[in-house]
C-alpha cells in the first residue's frame, strides 16, 4: 500500500478569495481568472479505508463533498473518517470540528495547550457524541489504523488571536508538525503548515521525509503592508516568509531529493498566480504549489 494524501484546502485563514478582501488577487479569483482555494487541511489514508484529517478547516463540509473517498456509506451513518490530528488551535484549523459534531467514534490528537484552550468546545462537542481526545506529543508517538506511525514535534509557540495573552514564558507545544510514516514502506510525510521560524527540528524532519507539506502563507516579509510592526516581518505573524535569506525556500532548497509542496497560502501571496515571478522562482527550486483537491501519493 501507499499513503494517499488529498489536499482538501490550501488557503490560509479566510480562504481565497477572502470574503472581505478586494485586492487584485482576490478580484481575479472572483472573476474565475485564478483558482479559488478553501481553507487549509488535508486527509490521508494508509490503506484506502481508514481516513484521517490533518486539521479541520471551517470549509470541511464542502471539502468532504468534493472528495468521493470521504463520502459516507455503505451504512447510512458509516464514514471512513477515523479521527483528526491538530497541528495547532488556530481558528482555521479547528473550526471544522463543529461541523463534524456527532460523528461516532472519532479520535482527536492534539498537544496539551491546544486541548486545554479547546476545553469548552470539547465539552460541547462531547455532548453530541463523545470523542476520544489524545496527546499528540505522547512519548513514542502513536499508531493510526491503516499502518501509519505518527510523531508530533513542537515547532512554535504561536497562540491563536482569540487566546488572551497571560504573559509567562512561551510554550512551544502550541504548534506542532506531524511526521507520518507508512509502516509497510518506511516512506515519510511531514506536515508543517504553521511555522514562524526555521529550526533544527525542521531540518531533522526534512532530512528523513519523502514529502513535505510546508507553510507557504506569505511570500515576502512585508506582504501585509503596515499591519505588522515595521521590520518585524511575517515571522511576527507566526509564519515565516517563503522568500529571503531566512525564508522557507532557502531552507527547503537544501532537500532537493524530497517532494516539497507549499500550502496554507494567504490571499496576499503572489504564489496564488501561476503566472507570477514568485511562482517561477519556487518552481525553479523544485517546490510545488498544488490546487485544492490534489491527491499525492507518498
Ligand atoms: C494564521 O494562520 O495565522 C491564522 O489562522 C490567522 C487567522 O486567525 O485567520
Ligand atoms: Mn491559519
Ligand atoms: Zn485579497
Amino acid at each position: 500500500m501507499v499513503v494517499r494524501v488529498v489536499l482538501l484546502g490550501t488557503a490560509a485563514g479566510g480562504g481565497f478569495p477572502q470574503w472581505n478582501c478586494a485586492c487584485a488577487l482576490c478580484a481575479a479569483a472572483r472573476d474565475g481568472k485564478l483558482p479559488s482555494r478553501t481553507q487549509e487541511c488535508l486527509a490521508l489514508t494508509g490503506n484506502g479505508r481508514d481516513w484521517w484529517l490533518l486539521n479541520a478547516s471551517p470549509d470541511i463540509r464542502t471539502q468532504f463533498a468534493a472528495t468521493p473517498a470521504l463520502w459516507p456509506g455503505p451504512g447510512p451513518r458509516d464514514t471512513p473518517l477515523r479521527g483528526v490530528l491538530l497541528t495547532d488551535a488556530e481558528a482555521d484549523h479547528v473550526a471544522g470540528l463543529t461541523v463534524l459534531r456527532g460523528a461516532a467514534g472519532l479520535k482527536v490528537y492534539a498537544a496539551a495547550p491546544v486541548r486545554a484552550v479547546l476545553a469548552p468546545a470539547r465539552g460541547a462537542l462531547d455532548r453530541y457524541t463523545p470523542w476520544e481526545w489524545a496527546d499528540s506529543l505522547a512519548d513514542g508517538g502513536f499508531v493510526l489504523a491503516g499502518g501509519l506511525v505518527v510523531t508530533a514535534r513542537p515547532v512554535g509557540a504561536k497562540t491563536p488571536k482569540y487566546v488572551p495573552s497571560l504573559g509567562g514564558s512561551p510554550d512551544d507545544r502550541w504548534v506542532t508538525a506531524y511526521r507520518v510514516e507508512d509502516l509497510a514502506t518506511g516512506r515519510v510525510l511531514v506536515y508543517a503548515p504553521c511555522v514562524a521560524a526555521w529550526s533544527p527540528v525542521l531540518d531533522e524532519l526534512c532530512a528523513s521525509a519523502d514529502c513535505v507539506l510546508f507553510d507557504g502563507t506569505f511570500f515576502t516579509a512585508d506582504e501585509m503592508g503596515t499591519a505588522v510592526r515595521p521590520g518585524a516581518g511575517q515571522g511576527a505573524m507566526g509564519h515565516l516568509p517563503v522568500a529571503g535569506p531566512d525564508g522557507s525556500l532557502a531552507a527547503l532548497a537544501r532537500y532537493p531529493g524530497t517532494r516539497r509542496i507549499y500550502t496554507h497560502l494567504n490571499n496576499t501571496n503572489p504564489l496564488l498566480d501561476p503566472a507570477s515571478a514568485a511562482r517561477s522562482r519556487v518552481a525553479e527550486t523544485g517546490v510545488e504549489v498544488l490546487p485544492d483537491g490534489a491527491e499525492i501519493v507518498v
